[in-house]
Formats: structure tokens, sequence, C-alpha cells
């Protein structure tokens, strides 16, 4: 069995091959996947020790999909209230003959620690861990992508707002910059997008106008107050006023550019409600996406298909 925690090590073939097994479940319905028996017999656990709405319900889904048994952990309800570790909980689940563990966790690095210290029997599957990486996040996002924009080559993407504390915006940097996107926009406050990210490749902005100008695709995201101390916090007005994606603001990107949210939104605050919901934005075919995105991943991690092409498990820096 194969873990999957980070997009880091996967190349452009793995991470293709990825996006082709979510269209063919994709498109055996179109935008509704069908039941196939590929996990039947398997027990898929859900441990998100961080809450979630979109991520832990598609896995959810996508599971079921694959015909696999699924597990929801309570871990509000558990024996961990009890005193009881996370280890010997996991080696309690593992003893139920459990063949996955989709993780969430607000550490940085959780998943990574789970992996390292189950029985080779289970497959880990990072569904988000700290500000580290959200993988499945970012392959949905390069689903709906390719699906709107039919190629990476040549697209100019500006990713806005929290980049600092989204492990989202760590795992689409590399999602974009392997599949072939060479102009990748960071746009934000220094505060936010620290110079360092320009070691990712992408090009950092302060500058809303100039961050959106002429892109195809917008990726908003939220302000993490949850991992902001006090010195970081903005004002939420005068960041809507400097970085709100505004009908005006989108006017700057192409006129077909498509905006994305990883969700959840907080409306009036990095996009207003007739952004939102306006036809330009794929904020709800992400969402569809991420099942046949979670399936592929499943259906692979259980074949092995994934792992082989990672070096490690390492966290990085
Ligand atoms: N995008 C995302 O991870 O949303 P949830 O926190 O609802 O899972």
């Amino acid at each position: 069995l194969k873990h999957f925690l980070t997009l880091d090590g996967l190349n452009k073939t793995i991470l293709t091959e990825i996006l082709d097994r979510a269209d063919s479940f994709l498109s055996m319905g179109e935008q509704s996947v069908k039941k196939v028996p590929l996990l039947r017999g398997k027990t898929v656990v859900n441990l998100f020790f961080e809450n979630s709405t979109r991520t832990r319900t598609t896995f959810e889904l996508a599971a079921k999909r694959l015909s696999a048994d699924v597990i929801n952990l309570n871990i509000e309800t558990s024996a961990t209230s009890k005193g009881e570790s996370l280890l010997d909980t996991l080696q309690n689940l593992e003893a139920m003959q459990s063949d996955m563990f989709v993780v969430r966790h607000s550490d940085s690095g959780a998943a990574h620690f789970i992996a390292e210290h189950c029985t080779p029997n289970v497959a880990i599957i990072n569904a988000g861990d700290g500000r580290h990486a959200h993988p499945t996040q970012a392959m949905l996002d390069m689903l709906t992508i390719r699906r709107n924009k039919g190629q990476f080559e040549g697209l100019k993407v500006a990713i806005v707002g929290d980049i600092l504390h989204s492990r989202v915006a760590r795992s689409q940097i590399h999602a974009l910059t392997t599949l072939g996107v060479e102009d990748v926009r960071l746009v934000g406050p220094k505060t936010l997008v620290p110079s360092y990210f320009a070691d990712l490749g992408a090009t950092i902005c302060h500058d809303m106008s100039a961050g959106l100008d002429d892109v195809d695709v917008v990726v908003m995201l939220r302000l993490q107050k949850e991992r902001m101390s006090g010195a970081l916090l903005p004002s939420e007005s005068e960041f809507y006023r400097l970085y709100g994606l505004t009908e005006e603001a989108l006017s700057w990107a192409k006129p077909d550019a498509i905006v994305m949210h990883p969700g959840p939104i907080n409306r009036g605050v990095e996009i207003s409600s007739e952004v939102a919901d306006s036809d330009r934005s794929v904020i709800l075919d992400q969402v569809t996406n991420g099942i046949a995105v979670r399936m592929a991943v499943l259906s692979m991690s259980m074949s092995g298909q994934v792992q082989e092409q990672q070096g490690g498990l390492g966290v990085e820096a």
C-alpha cells in the first residue's frame, strides 16, 4: 500500500495520470460519478481532527462510489477524550483491518507522522495538515482548470490572499509549476505573501490590479485567522478594499477568466457575492470535481501507483 501525503516529488506524468483517471470517473456520468467496484471489501476511515465540510464529505462519497466501507470517526466523542493517545487510537483502528486512513489535522506534518507510525498495511491519505499541504485540493483545482481551459501551458494564474497560512497555495504552486504553468502570481499584502515564496517558482505581487492583469485563472483564498497571531490579523474591510475580488477587480483579468476558491468563502471579505455567484465562478464545480479526484487518489493509492515517485515521507521545512 502507498501513502498520498504531498505533491512534492510527484512529476508531471503522475499528476496527469491522476487527472486522467479523475476525468474518466467524471465522464462515466458527466458531473455525477457512478459507483464502481475498485475498493470493494476495503475499509476507509476518515480521521478529521480539524473541521471540514467539503473534504470530509467528498472523501466519504468518493470511497462509497468506489464501493469501500467507510467509517467517519467522531474525534470529539471518541476515546481520545478519555486520555487515549493518537497512536493507541490508530492501533485499534488498524486492528479492525482498516485499509486506509484519510487524515486532516491542524499540525503540519501530522499525516507524515501517522504514516511513519502505522503498520505498512494501512495507506495514509493527507486531507490537509496545518499550513503544509492539501494535495487532493490542489489536484481537484488542477482538474477544474484543465476542464475549463483545456491545458496548462501558456496560462497565467493568480493566487490571491493569505498565502502564508495556506496549505492549499503551497500544493497548488507545486502542481501548477509541475504541470507547465510558467506564470504563477501570488497576490496579497507583504505580511501574507512573504518574499521567500518566490523560491517556489512564483512571482510575488502586492498590487491587485498588476497581479490580476490578463490572467486566465483567479484563485481566491480566505484569511486563515485561526492560524494567525495578533500582529498578522489584517482589518477585513481594509483587506477587501485592497485585495477583495469585486466585479471591478475581475475586469482586470481576461474576459474569460475563471474564478476559483477552495472554500469556505467569506463573502465581503475576500470575494463579493456578485463574483462568487456569477457565471465566471467555478467554485461549486471544484467541489464536484473533488469527488472524482478523491476517487482517483484512493484507487491509485490502494493499487500502489502513487508513492513510487515520492522520495520518502519527509516533511519539508
Ligand atoms: N477546501 C477545504 O478543505 O474545505 P473544507 O475545510 O470544508 O474541507
